[in-house]
Parts: C-alpha cells; sequence; structure tokens
C-alpha cells in the first residue's frame, strides 16, 4: 500500500482514479472543494480551493508516494502542486491532452511532433478555450522542470464513459436506443480513437505504482466513425435503426456543429482536426493500457444517461426536435432520404 494524492477526486476522470487506487489497495487523499460530488468510497476528501493563494495549503508538509494532477486550465494551479509535493512526491501523473499539438490535421502521429507555444497565464472565464491546449503545454514543461525525473504525462484525447460531464459520446448510445431515424454525419470513414475513462484511470494508478515515465498519447485503437457508431448501435440493441446520412456541407448550412456542444453532431471531426482522433498510441498500449470494446462504454454510457434522464438539456447532440426538423428538412432536399 502506497500513498497517494489525487488533486481533485470529485469529478469524471479524477475520480476513477482515485477509485482505482483505492481499489488497488492505496490510501486516497483526494484535494478538492467538494462541489462536484463526493469522492469515491475509501478515499479522504480534504478541502482545498485551489483558486486561492497558496490553496493547497491544508496539505501542507504532507507526503505522497504518487500525485496525480488533473489540474484543467490553470499553469498557476500546476505550479503551485509542485511546489508543495513535488521535492517529495515518489512519482507524478499529470494529465494533458492531445490539443497540445501545433498542428492537430496531422494523423498517425506520435508524441514528438510539434507542440503549441506555451501560455503562462490562466484564462479569465471558461469561454477562452483557445488557451486550454497552450496552458497545457506550459503546464506540462512545468511537471518535467519540477519532478522530470518521476513523471508521467498522460495525453487523452477523447475520454468517454459514465459520468462524462460533456456528453459527446453518451449522445449515440441514448440516441441509438431510442431507435427510428437517426440523423449521422456522412463522414463515416472518418478516423476515431477513444478511451473509456475507467480503462485510463486504471492504466494511471498502475503506471504510477511501476514508476512508468515519460509523455503518452493515451488512447485506444485506430477505429473509424463509421466502425464505433455500428458497434453502439449493436451494443444497444437498437433493432429499427435507420441512419440518415448528411453531408458536412448540409450540417454547416444547419448550423449544426461538430464534436461538442448544443446542436452539434458529437465525435465528427473536420479533417483540420483529424488528428485528435488518429494518433499513434501504440506506446501507450505496449506500456500497458488495456482498452475494453466500445460495447461496452456504451452500456455504461447509456445506464448513465438515463440516470440524467435522456430528454434533459443537453451539453452535446441535437434535441429529439431538432433532429426531427433536420431529417423533415433532409426529406424535402433529395427524395431519395425519405
Ligand atoms: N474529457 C475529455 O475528453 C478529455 C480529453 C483530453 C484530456 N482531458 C483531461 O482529462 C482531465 C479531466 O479531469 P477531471 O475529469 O478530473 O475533470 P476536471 O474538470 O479537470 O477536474 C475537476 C476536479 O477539479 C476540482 N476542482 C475544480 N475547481 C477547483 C478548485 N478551485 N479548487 C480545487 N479543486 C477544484 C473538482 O472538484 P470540486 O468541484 O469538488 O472542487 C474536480 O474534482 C483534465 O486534465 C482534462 O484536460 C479530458
Amino acid at each position: 500500500m502506497s500513498r497517494w494524492l489525487v488533486l481533485g477526486g470529485t469529478h469524471f476522470l479524477s475520480r476513477e482514479v482515485a477509485a482505482a487506487a483505492v481499489a488497488r489497495g492505496h490510501e486516497v487523499v483526494c484535494a478538492a472543494r467538494g462541489k462536484s460530488g463526493p469522492v469515491p468510497d475509501g478515499a479522504r476528501l480534504v478541502k482545498v480551493d485551489r483558486d486561492e493563494d497558496g490553496g493547497l495549503a491544508p496539505l501542507r508538509g504532507e507526503r505522497f508516494d504518487a500525485v496525480v494532477d488533473t489540474a484543467i486550465i490553470s499553469y498557476r494551479w500546476v505550479r503551485e502542486a509542485l511546489a508543495e509535493f513535488g521535492d517529495t512526491a515518489g512519482h507524478w501523473t499529470f494529465v494533458s491532452t492531445m490539443n497540445v499539438y501545433a498542428d492537430l490535421s496531422r494523423r498517425g502521429e506520435g508524441v514528438d511532433t510539434p507542440l503549441l507555444e506555451p501560455r503562462y497565464t490562466d484564462p479569465d472565464g471558461p469561454e477562452d478555450f483557445g488557451a486550454y491546449g497552450p496552458i497545457k503545454v506550459a503546464s506540462e514543461g512545468a511537471v518535467g522542470e519540477a519532478v522530470g525525473d518521476r513523471a508521467l504525462v498522460v495525453r487523452p484525447g477523447l475520454v468517454a464513459g459514465p459520468g462524462d460531464p460533456y456528453d459527446r459520446f453518451g449522445y449515440w448510445p441514448a440516441r441509438f436506443a431510442r431507435g427510428g431515424r437517426v440523423l449521422v454525419p456522412d463522414a463515416l470513414d472518418q478516423p476515431f480513437q477513444m478511451i473509456d475513462v475507467r480503462d485510463l484511470a486504471e492504466w494511471i494508478v498502475a503506471s504510477g505504482e511501476r514508476g512508468l515515465t515519460g509523455t503518452f498519447d493515451a488512447s485506444g485503437p485506430r477505429m473509424t466513425l463509421g466502425t464505433v457508431l455500428e458497434e453502439v448501435a449493436v451494443a444497444v440493441g437498437a433493432l429499427d435503426l435507420e441512419l440518415v446520412a448528411a453531408s458536412p456541407g448540409e450540417l454547416g448550412e444547419a448550423e449544426v456543429m461538430p464534436w461538442q456542444g448544443p446542436r452539434s453532431l458529437p465525435l465528427w471531426l473536420p479533417e483540420s482536426h483529424h488528428g485528435v482522433v488518429d494518433r499513434d498510441t501504440g506506446p501507450a498500449l505496449a506500456a500497458g493500457l488495456r482498452v475494453r470494446p466500445v460495447a461496452e462504454t456504451a452500456l455504461a454510457c447509456l445506464e448513465y444517461e438515463r440516470e440524467l434522464g435522456t430528454e434533459r438539456e443537453r451539453q452535446a447532440g441535437l434535441a429529439a426536435d431538432e433532429e426531427a426538423a433536420l431529417l423533415e428538412k433532409l426529406r424535402f432536399a433529395d427524395g431519395n432520404r425519405g
């Protein structure tokens, strides 16, 4: 048993990391405000607010065998955590993102490709999403400087699974389970990669235990969007499904967004971003990352979607009436579509 500090632990990935560490027999301290939810059973919450100067003071002087930081978009948070625990931590995992790469259109590449310029100032608000990649680059640099000899830097692409706050992957199991005519992007040969949050968490903890260091693109094997959607459809047992494909041009005209957000078709990406769903994840897979079948993720997401209520206002995807109106419009635009 060793002593783990999970910065976060009340939400999605960091919570799954804490749960995996507890399940593997470790003593787990989660440091968060406690606003996003409870920590997993068996972990201890120490309330901290990283937005405040010296916000980690409640843990000052404590020593940990392993620290996991998922700081999403704050260089200051990362620096302060390193200052508090970097000297004494046995191992350090920083969760970064594939959005660090300078050219997101380049496919099949590994971690040694050019990165964005770092940004050292934190954004004023959540709308400054352009800061995400540059702040992660700066944060990775700070981790490298302070604890580079003990650091694992994990760059996930799309993370899916129960607890996902972005509603992206879950749109498809929920939508297919409803059946009928389903609007899909006419881009089913698009490359696609994903990782189940539980697989990523398990790998992070197993890697910390054995002291794995280095930087990894952490996602599953390369697939296509079409294969993934088919696996989801089969998993949820959608019997009366009819896929209606709309071209990217038609979707653009109808103001349907790719990837995420309201009025979107999640997981669909323009070519300019195919590099975040088509990276060489061989090194992570060779370093022990185990990836469950898409069907398992789909069923877990469907259960989670039903808990949340499939009629809710979504973070990503089309509302039922939006989709029906779009299908109707396509019907008149092209008699072949029914
Ligand atoms: N989702 C994806 O597809 C995707 C893709 C690539 C990379 N990633 C990376 O994966 C990671 C996801 O991490 P996550 O799921 O744990 O979510 P997260 O949104 O990074 O973390 C949320 C955690 O931070 C805590 N927190 C928020 N404000 C705080 C504050 N002021 N002081 C202290 N704690 C605070 C929250 O707890 P309280 O609210 O309780 O304080 C919660 O436990 C991120 O690093 C992200 O960049 C995600």
